[in-house]
């Protein structure tokens, strides 16, 4: 077992060493177009430090095998270490019970496990479900995928001119016919920190379950599925120091239990017939095939690396960052900060007056800076602020003040070329 990363990663005072915390992501001393690396693309995919890159590789040289499936040693151990990192990310966001975790692909694929498993049995034709106009697309499109085979609807919860819910308006799309609530924890296009805790009380004072993308807020706040109470929690490795390919959906077992698996196969089932097959208990049912073993066990090292760091201390740098940054950017004239909530992660959507955002990110890269430009597959959102793109700085705990300089310096290069 990988131990937690503890005390060296900190400053004598208790803060994060970031300096020290930076040595550990080889990546970030990559040069970019003869400019060191600054990377602000976290919310697409962060990078892996070290201790979890060497998981992958102990992995893959001295524990590999299928898992169960065989008696042999390696098998053994291989399902030891995939079970035992479910259950390390089973703490990290504090389920009640292990088999409520459940390995996916990614965010996407989790919630497209729920549309499959919770919607095509309890959402029927005039049935409703509420979803907000920050949602990602993987939160919007397989929710129209099951209302159009449903004859069901989508209704929108719709939000103010700095970004946040109208949660009196959202209160009043929860009716009798509503099925089901998806809303994004933390927005990737705007850095909205929804009143998630808030809108699943309202939803189950009506009965109504309630899923929640969390592909922005695992890796920057602490995950608490008791006290929140969420029926489904979805999230992806990759957004959080992990390799791609791994994800995790957390679910209330008594839902899970009920719900039809999405994918059938070897593992997911307890005996077939050609007449009948009976399928696992939780979580295998939901797990059919070779899983992502090496993913798997790898986000385990992720997560214990994430809390060895301590994510008071990553929310302390994040927010201390985010300020800085948005202050920066504030002074500059003909820039816009898109997004303004006043409870928001460490994201920054800007657009550049005349210019386009694509051209924003392509001058930007000439000088080794990493963001996004495009609708960040949020283009409802952008519809809602009228614009069809922006430019999106986002931040992790092993960014620096240096690093949000070289951006402003960026941002005054891109005006100067073609402002
Ligand atoms: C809020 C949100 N939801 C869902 C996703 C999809 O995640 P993945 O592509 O890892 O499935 C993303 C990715 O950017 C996201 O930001």
């Amino acid at each position: 077992m990988n131990a937690p990363h503890t005390g060296l990663r900190h400053a004598p005072g208790g803060g994060l060493d970031v300096e020290r915390v930076r040595a550990d992501f080889p990546i970030l001393g990559l040069e970019v177009n003869g400019k060191p690396l600054v990377y602000l693309d976290n919310a697409a995919s962060s990078q892996m430090p070290r201790p979890v890159l060497e998981r992958w590789i102990r992995y893959q040289t001295t524990q590999h095998s299928n898992i169960h499936r065989a008696v042999h040693n390696l098998s053994e151990t291989a399902t030891a270490e995939y079970e035992s990192a479910r259950k390390k990310l089973a703490a990290f966001v504090n389920a009640a019970e292990e088999r409520e975790v459940i390995f996916t692909s990614g965010t996407t694929d989790a919630i497209n496990l729920v549309a499959h498993g919770y919607g095509r049995r309890f959402v029927g034709a005039g049935d409703e479900i509420v979803l907000t106009t920050l949602e990602h697309h993987s939160n919007i499109v397989p929710w129209q995928m099951v209302a159009e085979e449903k004859g069901a609807r989508i209704r929108v919860a719709p939000v103010n001119d700095r970004g946040e819910l109208d949660f009196e308006a959202y209160l009043k799309l929860l009716g009798p016919r509503t099925r089901l609530v998806g809303v994004g924890h933390v927005s990737n296009a705007l850095g909205t920190i929804n009143p998630v805790r808030e809108m699943i009380t309202a939803a189950h004072e009506k009965g109504i379950p309630v899923l929640v993308d969390g592909a922005q807020a695992a890796p920057h706040m602490a995950l608490d599925m008791q006290a929140l109470d969420c029926d489904f929690y979805a999230f992806s490795g990759h957004k959080m120091f992990g390799p791609t390919g791994i994800g995790v959906l957390y679910g209330k077992a008594a839902w899970l239990e009920k719900m039809q698996p999405y994918k059938g196969g070897g593992d997911m089932i307890l005996s077939v017939t050609f007449e009948k097959t009976v399928y696992n208990v939780i979580p295998g049912k939901f797990e059919a095939g070779t899983p992502p073993i090496a993913a798997a066990i790898t986000l385990g090292a992720a997560a214990d690396y994430i809390s060895g760091i301590g994510m008071e201390h990553i929310h302390a740098h994040e927010a201390d960052l985010l300020d800085y940054a948005t202050h920066q950017v504030n002074r500059l004239p003909c820039v816009r900060i898109v997004g303004t909530a006043e409870k928001k992660a460490a994201v920054l959507s800007f657009v550049v007056e005349g210019v386009h955002p694509h051209d924003v990110g392509t001058l930007l890269n000439e000088e080794g800076i990493a963001v996004r430009t495009g609708h960040h597959c949020a283009q409802p959102v952008m519809q809602r602020f009228g614009i069809p793109a922006t430019s999106r700085a986002s931040f992790a705990f092993y960014n620096t003040h240096a690093e949000v300089d070289a951006l402003v310096a960026g941002i005054r290069k891109v005006q100067k070329v073609l402002g």
